[in-house]
């Protein structure tokens, strides 16, 4: 195998003269060498060195089914042999394709049942923001085109997608937000609440942003309100339990359409299928990407509503599509992925076993650590927010400092979260079991203790 040819320093020497990576400062590559990763099973992954690590982070929250399934591989050759590629343009289709998005029909909630496919959950935010301009045009509301997102939502890199995230630090970088975006709070009581606030009141004020901002851009100019039904990257902001039912009003009221952003939270993270079941969501659409092949290939989604799809058809050629739309190989390696989801209960497994067994660890073993300001989360997606003082919610100065020292720490205990802020995140695969998740917490908190140490703190 090629990962086997060249040693750690020589993969690094090689990756640094010619790879750009995403998100990374190039120095820290000079400084602390990339880390290469050369092969995985279950929820471990092996780096260069051999070393086993246990990805606390499913890749980037993508690899629901664990490393090492077979059956997708076999799924995936299987393809290639019969079809590797034909497209969706035009009038065409491949079975794998097409039966993939009728299994998608019948999953999603609602009435969700046409699928837009791409390969990513960018492009498929993309596609929203056109589709959806498109169906305000066709229901002669040509002025409704503003989207409405969050601060430190995450929807994609691409100009559009990172036009409906709300990170300042994306938005510098190519002159964004595009015009027709704006953002509004989360709900984001740990960060964001007043000293007197409540976790359901700093829910209550978010929502009630949102509406004042619909009011003050004027309904007739506001397309859709878009969310993640548990914010992810933006440090895995759960809801209180006031929130959603509140944005969904507002949205109905207002006439503005709801797209919930499952890429995430999408087949089983939070204990559903997907985040709208978990909070009574009924979106008009959903993007879906990750969790649909557990990332074994690229393949994304824009879930719609019979009404949103009626429309969109009444309207003639839909001038939109990629080349790898609904790609067969990928879509064979989804529906399998979906099959196996099933028939081993993993949803199931997380609504009822791993996940509450992963939330009452993950409190348990660290809420009382110095370090940690707040442990939240749900199913199997979970956060430790650091802080200088829990009580009053007073952040580290600088703000990311701490958990980019405590996440290098975790790498040594063995396990890779993820830092955002002084967030640190997990989403392990969904089939972790529960000795995984002792060693993930475990680590967790040497981790944190190192972290202390280093810092001169008690
Ligand atoms: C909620 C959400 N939406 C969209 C995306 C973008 O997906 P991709 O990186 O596949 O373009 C991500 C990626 O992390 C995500 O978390």
């Amino acid at each position: 195998m090629t990962s086997q040819r060249l040693t750690t320093a020589e993969w690094q020497a090689l990756d640094r003269a010619h790879h750009t990576h995403p998100f990374v400062d190039p120095a820290t590559l000079d400084e602390k060498g990339t880390r290469v990763i050369v092969g995985a099973d279950g929820c471990h992954l092996i780096d260069s060195d051999g070393r086993r690590i246990l990805d606390g982070m499913a890749g980037l929250w993508c690899v629901n089914l664990g490393y090492g399934r077979h059956e997708l591989a076999q799924a995936a050759y299987d393809q290639m042999i019969e079809l590797p590629y034909y497209n969706t343009f035009f009038r065409s289709a491949t079975p794998p394709t097409i039966e993939l998005a009728s299994i998608l029909s019948e999953l999603a909630p609602g009435t969700l049942g046409h699928a837009f496919f791409s390969s990513s959950g960018s492009e498929a935010n993309d596609t929203v923001v056109r589709l959806v301009r498109r169906y305000w045009d066709l229901r002669g509301a040509p002025a409704k085109t503003t989207f409405i997102s969050r601060t430190y939502a995450y929807h994609g890199s691409t100009m559009a997608a990172a036009s409906l995230g709300g990170f300042a630090a994306m938005h510098a970088v190519g002159g964004l937000p595009l015009p027709g975006f704006e953002h509004v709070m989360p709900p984001y009581w740990f960060a964001m609440g007043e000293d007197d606030e409540t976790p359901e009141e700093t829910g209550a004020r978010a929502a009630r942003t949102l509406e004042e901002k619909i009011v003050a851009l004027g309904p007739e100019n506001v397309a859709a309100f878009i969310g993640e039904p548990v914010m992810g990257a933006g440090g895995v902001i759960v809801p209180p339990e006031n929130y959603w039912p509140e944005v969904q009003r507002i949205c109905r009221d207002h006439d503005v359409l709801l797209v919930c952003d499952e890429v995430i939270t999408g087949f089983g993270r939070t204990g559903e299928w997907f985040g709208a079941q978990t909070f009574e969501l009924h979106p008009d659409l959903m993007t879906i990407a990750k969790g649909l092949s557990s990332g074994y290939a690229p393949i994304s989604a824009v879930l719609m509503t019979d009404e949103f799809f009626e429309t969109l058809s009444g309207g003639g050629v839909i001038p939109h599509g990629y080349t790898y739309s609904g790609h067969p190989v990928s879509a064979a390696v989804a529906i399998e992925n979906l099959r196996l989801i099933k028939e081993e209960g993993l949803v199931e497994r997380v609504r009822t076993q791993t996940g509450p067994y992963f939330q009452t660890r993950l409190r348990a073993e660290l809420s009382d650590h110095p370090l940690v300001g707040e442990v939240r989360g749900i199913g199997l997606i979970g956060a430790v927010e650091l802080a200088q003082d829990k009580a009053s919610r007073t952040p580290f100065e600088p703000v990311g400092r701490v958990a980019a020292l405590c996440h290098e720490h975790c790498y040594e205990e063995g396990v890779i979260l993820r830092a955002m802020r002084d967030v640190l995140c997990a989403s392990p695969p969904l089939t972790i079991d529960r000795e995984e998740i002792d060693h993930l917490v475990a680590a967790t908190r040497r981790a944190l203790d190192r972290t202390a140490e280093e810092l001169g703190l008690p």
